[in-house]
């Protein structure tokens, strides 16, 4: 269970390589910090049947329930501030004049109206569309008509595009993005530009080198991996890519440009509270956006609890924007460890991928997992926001995470 000091060292030094991350961004002013909000896909989808099913279709009632639920609720007051819509809120064709428009039935008072409710509510609203000739869902896509889209889209009152690839051929992305991200800078409406540039990439299973240097300049969250589902082993096989290309990721996580592992399904039907807290505690330590995908009208007091957890969203918001380094993973149990402000302080957390058992014992030495400064840290247990005193390098940590669970502990730099 205790690494090496060989293992001990490479983590100090990305640790520092974590904070040295000076790349540039898009210019656009946004995401200083990680995007906070709410999306339709993973708990609506494309249900368009609103005369079957009034309640739970893609309308323009969702989306005002859900700010509503959000400014009334305290998501807002946490943070959250992004009410977004997903595919299949368009009709299927162009109008005369080839702008885009909202399925009439569903959005009968058209975006404007709705961006100006969201807004009255102290929110900002989000829509989808794709770079290809269509969408995923099959309404009609931007290419060839970016421009006037996204002058649409900033005249309707638009705060946030998220931009599919579905439709298009992906050795393009790297054309039509950067063309997409300069449209969108030219209405001089701060819309913030979140892109599946990568994943229409990884999609391809070619040898497309992603650019994440690139993306970053034009994009303030990109989508890198495959669509998250409600269950653990999809939240497994996410946090195991990032794992994997940990290296990598770390150079381009910073205020301005983040990784995106896709929505946050806390609240959802397919995990237990505690999968649903690794999962929150993971994208935390990504420096993730935190967009729900639930259904804040009906919603277990627990997974509220947890989405408003003010000591895990004080990890997601950190103002380092770092990304985790995955320090070592033994018999299917990672250690992942953040910079976070002020500087020397750390987030921790034991991620555990066993689903067997009573769980993984964790008796080691503070220093063994990242608490090395001998001026000693103040910490925090995370879910239950409990205080476990003061450590120094050689207090003894005795804990035990649970199966298909997180550990999550706060160390603040004692001065
Ligand atoms: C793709 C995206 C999803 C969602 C759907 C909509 O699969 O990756 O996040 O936007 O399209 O059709």
């Amino acid at each position: 269970m205790i690494p090496s000091r060989m293992l001990l060292k490479w983590m100090h030094m990305l640790l520092l390589a974590g904070l040295a991350v000076l790349c540039s961004s898009l210019d656009n002013g946004l995401a200083r910090t990680p995007p906070m909000g709410w999306l339709t896909w993973t708990r609506f989808s494309c249900n368009t049947e609103c005369s079957l099913d009034p309640d739970f279709c893609i309308s323009e009632k969702l989306i005002m329930q859900m700010a509503d639920r959000m400014a009334e609720d305290g998501y807002k007051d946490a943070g959250y501030e992004y009410v977004c819509l997903d595919d299949c809120w368009l009709a299927t064709e162009r109008d005369i004049f080839h702008r885009l428009q909202p399925d009439r039935k569903r959005f009968p008072h058209g975006m404007k109206y709705l961006a100006d409710y969201v807004h009255s509510k102290g929110l900002k609203l989000g829509i989808y569309e794709d770079f290809g000739t269509k969408t995923c869902a099959g309404f009609p896509g931007s290419e060839f008509y970016m421009e006037l889209d996204a002058q649409t889209f900033a005249e309707w009152g638009i705060d946030l595009l998220k931009f599919d690839t579905c439709h298009s051929d992906p050795r393009d992305n790297k054309y039509g993005y950067p063309a997409m991200s300069l449209y969108l800078n030219k209405t001089a409406r701060p819309i913030l530009f979140s892109c599946e540039w990568p994943y229409g990439e990884i999609q391809l299973n070619a040898s497309l080198q992603t650019d994440y240097g690139t993306i970053r300049q034009n994009c303030n969250v990109w989508r890198n991996f495959w669509d998250v589902t409600d269950n653990f082993n999809s939240i497994k096989n996410i946090v195991n890519f990032y794992g994997k290309n940990n290296v990598l990721f770390q150079k381009y996580s910073a205020p301005g440009g983040f990784f995106d592992p896709d929505q946050l399904l806390v609240g959802g039907f397919g995990m237990s509270h505690y999968q649903q807290r690794a999962q929150m505690a993971m994208w935390a330590m990504f420096s993730a956006p935190l967009i729900m995908s639930n259904d804040l009208r009906d919603i277990p007091d627990e997974a509220k609890q947890l989405l408003l957890n003010k000591y895990i969203l004080s990890v997601d918001q950190d103002p380092l924007g770092a990304m985790a380094t995955k320090v070592w993973e033994f018999s299917g149990l990672q250690l992942w460890v953040k910079p976070i402000v002020p500087q020397g302080s750390l987030a921790i957390v034991f991620f555990n991928t066993n689903n067997f058992g009573s769980g993984t014992p964790i008796v080691s030495a503070a220093s063994d997992i990242g608490m090395t400064d001998p001026k000693g840290y103040q910490v925090t247990e995370v879910f239950k926001g409990t205080d476990m005193g003061t450590f120094m390098p050689d207090t003894k940590l005795n804990i035990r995470v649970f199966p298909d669970d997180a550990y999550m502990m706060i160390c603040k730099i004692l001065s």
